[in-house]
This record gives structure tokens, C-alpha cells and sequence, in this order.
């Protein structure tokens, strides 16, 4: 008899695992809630437009970097490269290096979503029809497999732009490395889209506009909460704060209670006193050097780096 297949991620683990980190979260002293939950369809429009806010620099310095640069990057690469890109986003990025690439052997975007994949690999199909497309609808800090490819790859390039590692704690951070390493295989390569350390204020203010976007981003977990698990949050008595904490080297998000207060979610009560805060998500700020050694920490080399006029942003090569 043949093993069951695996059983499909339906809707109801996803919710049970979402209620399950929020009571957790929200038990702990102090309160915390996991940034990766921001990104419902409300939070990824809210962080689509965030990505045009004036004050957000890092989307439009990266996409500059690889508009000026793609030549030299898909140089460095070679021809017939096999680009695998782990949580692949809307995609502009990678179009700008698929366009420069040398006859690419196919490209493989990994996504949580297997619905999101299917919307935009038909886009990439009818933009990109010289280059096999092959979706893979998987958690890409687990373990997963890469489908066969028609053409035979000089090599795998791992494609990881966005700033995403940012969102990682640093030995998270190096496991993740790590572990595109292994996926990578021998002769494979790393192209690592990284935000750098910054003046304070430029860093606070990307994470705190003016038009009140990015607040709109934090509070949209809770009314996901509310939405999804029952919870009771009065939106109006949280309050967006974002710092930059200098020891860590990371912004931090923040919702700050403003009064004492006990929110019902799922069942459990939640006491708040006036000030306390919910921690929502850490954006770690690295050095060129301190991203050279969490690579090597993971067994990258370091092989070109391409930085923008005020080292805001830096798009980082390295080779198994
Ligand atoms: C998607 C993790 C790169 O940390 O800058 C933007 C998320 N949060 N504004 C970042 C985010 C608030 C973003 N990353």
C-alpha cells in the first residue's frame, strides 16, 4: 500500500496556528506578536504602498541598484543560471534581473501561498515565455524541493532582495543563510538584497510616515485578530511606535497601549497598562562587513557587492 499523500495546509491550520502564536504573543511578558502575520491582503497592500512612501528609501534605492546594475550582476552569474527566489514578492526586482540574465534555465519562485503563485506565474509566463517558470508553494525557512528543470543549470542562484533577513533574529539570520547554502549546492550563489545601518532619524522616519501608512501596516494585525480570531482590540487605544535600538542595531515596531485596558481575544483575557506595548517586528540594519560575516558564518564568500552613493542599500554576491 502506498504512504497517504501529505495533507494539504488547509485554512484551519493556518487559523489555529495564527491563534495559537497570538495567545502566546500575548501571554508573554513582554508582549510580542509575530511580524510575519502583518501580511493578510489588507497588510500587503498597506506594504505595497508603503514601498512609495517618500521616507521609505530602501524598495526604491534596491530597485535602482538593480536598474543600473543588472548587467554587472547577471555578468558575475553567468549564463544558463538556475534563480530560485525564496518568498518571491510582486516581482518588479526580479524581472530586472531575469531580463539581464544570459539564457536563464528556469526560475523558481517559493512562496507560502499557493494561490498568490498561481495568480503571478501566469504573468511571468506571458512575460518571460523563453524561460520555464516553476512555482513552488512552500515555507521557505523549511526544508523543500525544487522541481526538475527542462534545461540543465550551470548552477543555482539563490535571489533574496527585499531586505527580508532584516526581519530575521541574526542566528535565524545565519540558519537561513545556512541553509540557501545547502539549496544552493556547489557553485551555487547568494545575490542578498540587505538595508545598512543609517542615520537614526532617516531610519525612524522610514518606519513612522508622515501619511500614517506604515501605522496603519502595525494596526492592521490587530484588526486581523479581530477579524480572524474574535479578538476585541479598540484599534484607536493602540499606538504606532517606531524606534531604532542602537545596541541591536535594529528598528523595532511597537503598539503602545494607551490606557489600561483588557482586550478579549479568543476567549482569553488580556490585561494592558497604560504605555505597555505589543513588540510587532524587529528590521535588523546590518554594515557591508557585518553582512560578510554572517554570510561566511553560513559558508558564503563574499564575490562583489554593489552599494548605492550614500551606502544606504546594498545588493551582496556571494559563491558557495
Ligand atoms: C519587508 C521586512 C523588508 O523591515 O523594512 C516595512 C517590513 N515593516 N515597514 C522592513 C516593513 C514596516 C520590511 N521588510
Amino acid at each position: 500500500m502506498s504512504a497517504p499523500a501529505p495533507r494539504p495546509r488547509v485554512r484551519a491550520d493556518i487559523d489555529r496556528a495564527f491563534l495559537e502564536d497570538v495567545v502566546a504573543g500575548l501571554s508573554a511578558t513582554p508582549k510580542t506578536l509575530p511580524s510575519k502575520y502583518f501580511y493578510d491582503a489588507a497588510g500587503s497592500e498597506l506594504f505595497e504602498r508603503i514601498c512609495e512612501l517618500p521616507e521609505y528609501y530602501p524598495t526604491r534605492t534596491e530597485r535602482a541598484l538593480l536598474q543600473q546594475h543588472a548587467d554587472a550582476m547577471a555578468d558575475a552569474l553567468g549564463p544558463r543560471v538556475l534563480l530560485i527566489e525564496p518568498g518571491a514578492g510582486s516581482g518588479e526586482k526580479t524581472q530586472l534581473l531575469l531580463q539581464a540574465l544570459d539564457r536563464p534555465a528556469a526560475y523558481v519562485p517559493v512562496d507560502i501561498s499557493g494561490e498568490y503563485l498561481a495568480e503571478v506565474a501566469h504573468g511571468w509566463r506571458s512575460q518571460f515565455p523563453h524561460i520555464e517558470v516553476l512555482p513552488v508553494a512552500a515555507d521557505f525557512t523549511q526544508a523543500f524541493s525544487v522541481p526538475r528543470v527542462t534545461a540543465t543549470p550551470s548552477r543555482r542562484v539563490v535571489f533574496f532582495p527585499g531586505s527580508t533577513l532584516g526581519n530575521f533574529e541574526p542566528s535565524a539570520a545565519r540558519q537561513l543563510l545556512s541553509a540557501f547554502r545547502k539549496l544552493a549546492g556547489e557553485g551555487g550563489r547568494l545575490l542578498l538584497g540587505v538595508d545598512l545601518q543609517k542615520d537614526v532619524s532617516i531610519l525612524e522616519r522610514a518606519y513612522d510616515d508622515a501619511a500614517g501608512v506604515t501605522a496603519a501596516f502595525n494596526r492592521n494585525l490587530l484588526m486581523r485578530i479581530n477579524r480572524e480570531l474574535g479578538g476585541r482590540f479598540d484599534l484607536d487605544s493602540f499606538a504606532h511606535v517606531a524606534r531604532y535600538d542602537d545596541t541591536h542595531h535594529r528598528i523595532e515596531m511597537h503598539l503602545r497601549s494607551t490606557r489600561d485596558q483588557v482586550v478579549s481575544v479568543a476567549g482569553t483575557a488580556v490585561r494592558f497598562r497604560s504605555g505597555e506595548t505589543i513588540h510587532t517586528e524587529n528590521s535588523y540594519k546590518y554594515t557591508p562587513e557585518s553582512v560578510r560575516a554572517l554570510a561566511a558564518a553560513a559558508g558564503w564568500r563574499a564575490q562583489a557587492r554593489w552599494l548605492d552613493p550614500d551606502c544606504w542599500f546594498g545588493v551582496f554576491l556571494f559563491a558557495a
